[in-house]
């Protein structure tokens, strides 16, 4: 195994203390068992390879998984899941994705879903897009809300928002309509404030960048397969499983990079026409 380093991202002025330092794990599509494949890659292997390459190039970063953490919403997946983070000493958040239920995984995963979490000068919120029986993304009115309520409360604070469903397009027509229906009401909201400095989605299974109003958008590779890029429809593409890395510091500014893990044995079967 070996880590391929790509681009970086970089806002604003540097400065050398008082790092935040996260990380961002997406889409794991965790099975019953450590035997489950998908598209022909053994997830809990991928997602396992990835959390070691964190443990050696992300020491001490604290983790955030944004959904679709199982492939069907079973307890199973879950706590594998909790044992992996378990076993591998990581800190972490998480956040529901289309793929997963939300009242199992509050049952089942011992660290307990958090809204808000403060880290010296930035708070991270997490939304949650997903919504039962449906693969598109939509924030109820009582995520606007309590998103307003926090905003306010955290004013005086950098904010980063973490959320599975991207608000803005990326360029590939099917994922495209599956993005937060309703976007136009989250910026409704932050707009007010202006404290969001980022915006970190899962869901799309690939790397990009771009900007919803004046907020740098940020999707990140699943820990399984990969979607490819610029595609009107469904396509698995031969990229190999990723994690982001996020820096933020204390002047309100971030630096974020993707590394990819190199899997020799990978055998994506991308004539699979689902997931
Ligand atoms: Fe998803």
């Amino acid at each position: 195994m070996s880590t391929i380093h790509r681009k970086q991202y970089f806002s604003g002025k540097n400065s050398n203390d008082k790092i935040v330092r996260l990380v961002q794990l997406t889409d794991c599509h965790l099975g019953l068992d450590c035997s489950f494949n998908l598209a022909g890659v053994n997830t809990h292997d991928t997602f396992s390879k990835v959390l070691s390459a964190v443990g050696v190039n992300r020491p001490s970063s604290y983790a955030f998984v944004t959904g679709d953490i199982a492939c069907g919403g079973a307890e199973a997946s879950y706590q594998l899941f909790s044992n992996m983070m378990a076993s591998h000493q990581l800190d972490y958040g998480w956040l529901p994705g289309n793929h997963d239920d939300f009242q199992q995984m509050q049952k089942t995963i011992p660290q307990p879903f958090v809204k808000a979490k403060e880290f010296g000068e930035w708070v991270v919120i997490s939304l949650v897009s997903s919504v039962p029986g449906r693969v598109n993304g939509e924030l109820s009115a009582y995520e606007l809300q309590s998103l307003s309520d926090l905003l306010e409360q955290y004013k005086d604070q950098f904010i980063l928002l973490f959320v599975h469903h991207p608000p803005v397009d990326i360029q590939c027509q099917w994922l495209d309509e599956q993005r937060i229906s309703n976007s136009e009401k989250l910026d409704e909201v932050v707009s007010v404030h202006k404290k969001v400095k980022g915006i970190f989605t899962g869901h799309v299974h690939q790397e990009s960048e771009t900007r919803w109003f004046d907020i740098p958008v940020f999707t990140t590779p699943s820990t399984c397969f990969q979607f490819t890029s610029n595609s009107a429809t469904f396509d698995i593409s031969n990229q190999p499983p990723g994690y982001r890395w996020i820096e933020l510091f204390p002047d309100g500014s971030i630096k974020t990079g993707v590394e990819h893990i190199a899997c020799d044995e990978q055998n994506i079967d991308r004539n699979c026409m689902g997931y």
